[in-house]
Order: structure tokens, then sequence, then C-alpha cells
């Protein structure tokens, strides 16, 4: 199942990002931004589980996060969403895949993954910018249930309906959640409209000199 979240300052933000003219500072921000203000919907419904504390004034029921949440980003591009989340969840696990496409194939190539220990039981949720084709979120989904994760999510900010295909089609028990779905990929497999390359617009490895 998939999820657009479009609350209007999750809208707002992506019109900064999708801008050509918007900087790396300013591409770095709002990408932060924008993964905090979804993890704050995707986490909606998280069990908790009651507890009780002493007040300065006495003691009373309260409520605490009953499952470990592990992020996993998938390098490069998905580090831009990891502080926006801890900010907002502190105590989460974070994992990393190393995954880049191919140019030619477009084919998801891996060479790198290391996990927290206990993701059997903890709410995982795969953090990339970018659903394009698809197969660096399929691969690194299958990476993870190989790991024993089974309660996955999938959050991207733009994406493709090939990529949300593939991952419907692959792992359909995984939640998947956009801030927008775009229209499709150029033949360059580039989402289009999109915002060019995520990875290249974080960390300032493009060769427009106006984004810096
Ligand atoms: C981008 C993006 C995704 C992938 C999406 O990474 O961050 O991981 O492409 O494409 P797909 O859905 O067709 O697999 P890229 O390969 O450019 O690596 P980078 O983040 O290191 O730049
Ligand atoms: N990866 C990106 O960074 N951007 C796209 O449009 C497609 C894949």
């Amino acid at each position: 199942m998939h999820h657009i979240i479009d609350h209007p300052l999750i809208q707002h933000k992506l019109t900064q990002i999708r801008n050509k003219d918007t900087g790396t500072k300013e591409f770095r921000e709002n990408v932060n931004e924008i993964a905090g203000l979804m993890a704050y919907e995707i986490t909606r419904d998280i069990p908790v589980r009651k507890t009780e504390t002493e007040t300065p004034m006495m003691r009373c029921v309260t409520h605490e996060l009953s499952r470990d949440i592990v992020l996993i980003p998938v390098l490069r591009a998905g580090l831009g969403m990891v502080d926006g989340i801890t900010s907002l969840i502190p105590t989460a696990k974070i994992g990393h895949v190393g995954m880049y496409r191919d140019h030619k194939t477009l084919e998801p190539k891996s060479y790198y993954a290391k996990f927290p220990y206990r993701m059997k039981k903890a709410v995982v949720m795969v953090l990339d910018p970018m659903l394009a084709t698809g197969g660096s979120a399929s691969a690194t989904l299958d990476k993870l249930k190989s790991e024993g994760a089974s309660d996955l999510k999938l959050v991207c900010i733009v994406g493709a309906p090939e990529g949300l295909e593939r991952i419907t089609r692959d792992h359909p028990e995984v939640d998947v959640f956009l801030a927008a779905l775009d229209k499709g990929l150029n033949e360059q497999g580039y989402i289009i409209p999109g915002l060019g390359d995520a990875g290249d617009r974080l960390f300032g490895t493009n060769d427009f000199p106006k984004q810096f």
C-alpha cells in the first residue's frame, strides 16, 4: 500500500528542493525537514505501552514507545533524511546500506551493509529521497528481510509510478510513503519532473556552480 503525505508544509518544502536554483545548504535543510514531517505522520500508529511516572504533583499513568525504531538510510542520498528524523526520535538505531545505480543498466550495485542487532522486532524505516525504477529500494528490502526484519516501511520523498509498481510487486506487504508521486522516468532513469540527482545536490558533487 502507498501513502502520499502531502501536508502543506511538506508541499512548500518540496517546491524548494525541486527548484534548480536551490543551493546545497537549503536543499539539505529542506530534505531533513521533509523527512521529519513525514516521520511524524508515519509513526502515528506506532504502539505505545503504559508506564507510571511520578510528576512533581503525583504518580500517574503515562505512555512510552514500545518498539525499537531502526532507520536504514540508503547511501548516499538517504543520509540526507537521517538528522530530520533523529531530531524527533533520538533513540532510533541506524543501519546503513550502500547502493548505487549503474548508469548504463540502472541496476543497483550493493557496496556496503551494516545493521543494528535487534531488527526482528523493530519498526524499520528505509530512507531514500528518490524512488525511480525501484531497483535500489527493492534490493535494500531484500537484504533487510534476509536479516530478519519484518515490519518494514519505505520512506521516499519523490517517487515514479514505475518504482512504486516494482515495490508493490516485489514487496506487497511493505507500506510506501511518498511526499509526491511524479509523472515517470526519462531515458536516463531520472524522475520527471523530479528534482535531479538527490545525492549530488545534497553533497555538492554536481557540476552546477549555481547550486553551491
Ligand atoms: C539514487 C537514489 C536511489 C536510487 C534510485 O542513488 O538515491 O538510491 O538512485 O534509483 P532506482 O529507484 O532506479 O534504483 P544513486 O544511485 O544516484 O546513488 P547516490 O545516492 O550515491 O548518488
Ligand atoms: N536518483 C536520483 O537522485 N534522482 C532521480 O531522479 C532518479 C534517481
